[in-house]
């Protein structure tokens, strides 16, 4: 089993956190209840897997160009500098998460020509040169139409408009001897999460492994009931898109984090492979916690509630 090597902790004041790792990286970022629609995420689960597996593993790392697309606070991005990397490239299309960015560069001494911030779209970012390693946690929380959800989080419908883009723009970014760690949130039908659908269509030509990062999935009616108890006034968007989802793929959906992780190309479109190896990849300490599927429903609905907005200033928890 691997280590955890990131010994995080974490101080709050206000509306900012700022997290300390082993290693000596220190990342601000703001808290999840921050209302704000352009608020910064919060680190948890996804990033610290992603982190700990670099530390573990730093060849993955060492030298190479990494891009981070969605970066928000660049940890990602700044994780793989503290490791070896020759450079971060951070895109985010929100302002703020640049300033944030720049912010975390200073309090780690980066030196200006180790990292390029860039404010821009993933749907039409260009890069000068084609990366490593590429690094994502986007926005995955699937989200019913008419909900607005928040910067960070909202994923589409089914959760996958930015991954799905993603994938589709991958050889734009990534060389073709290159690796990609992508971490998300998935429907999960008939024991395959959606994103497999969405690998094989766009026959990736490189190797695929699909790790599950959680212990038991969240039955869909538990995600459900999350958006009508913090949304209470979308009630009918709601249905609608939950019936949308089972029309489309079935009762007995489920959802479940994963990490999926691209390979060099191959020379023949690769078969998408499930891993159960969460624990000798990424560490048994960053699954996301089984104990109550219903509070994980909740904190995931959670990351798209704004408590002052006007759409939901009823519907403050
Ligand atoms: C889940 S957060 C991840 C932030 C950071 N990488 C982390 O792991 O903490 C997703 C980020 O994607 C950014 N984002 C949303 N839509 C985007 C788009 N179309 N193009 C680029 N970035 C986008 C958000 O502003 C947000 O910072």
């Amino acid at each position: 089993m691997l280590p955890d090597l990131l010994h995080r902790s974490s101080e709050t004041r206000g509306d900012e956190v700022l997290y300390r790792f082993a290693n000596g990286l220190t990342i601000k970022t703001e808290v999840f209840s921050k209302a704000d629609t352009l608020r910064i995420l919060p680190i948890g689960s996804p990033q610290c897997a992603l982190m700990n597996h670099l530390l573990n593993f730093p060849d993955v790392v060492r030298g190479k160009r990494v891009f981070e697309p969605f970066a928000g606070s660049g940890v990602l991005g700044f994780a793989a500098l503290t490791v070896g990397a020759e450079h971060a490239l951070l895109l985010d299309v929100n302002p703020r998460a640049l300033d944030f960015q720049r912010t975390n560069a200073a309090l780690n001494r980066f030196a200006p020509t180790r990292f390029t911030s860039i404010l821009g779209d993933i749907a039409d970012f260009v890069p000068e040169k084609k990366c490593d390693l590429l690094l994502a946690n986007p926005p995955f929380v699937p989200t019913p139409e008419g909900i607005d959800g928040t910067i960070t989080s909202n994923g589409g419908p089914d959760g996958n408009r930015f991954v799905g883009i993603l994938l589709d723009r991958l050889e734009d970014f990534l060389e073709p001897d290159g690796r990609a760690l992508i971490y998300v949130f998935q429907l999960v039908s008939d024991a395959a999460p959606l994103v497999v659908d969405l690998l094989d269509s766009i026959a990736t030509f490189r190797s695929v492994e699909v790790t599950p990062s959680q212990q038991q999935q969240i039955p869909f009616d538990s995600f459900v009931s999350a958006y009508s108890q913090l949304f209470p006034d979308a009630a009918a968007k709601v249905e609608h898109w939950r019936a949308a989802l089972v029309r489309r793929h079935g009762d007995g959906l489920g959802l479940c984090h994963y990490v999926v992780d691209i390979g060099p190309r191959t020379g023949a479109p690769g078969p998408c492979v499930i891993r159960d190896d969460f624990a000798e990849k990424f560490g048994e300490d960053f699954l996301v916690p089984a104990a109550n599927t219903s509070e994980l429903a909740i904190g995931r609905v959670f990351e798209n509630f704004v408590p002052d907005t006007a759409a939901n200033r009823k519907s403050e928890p």
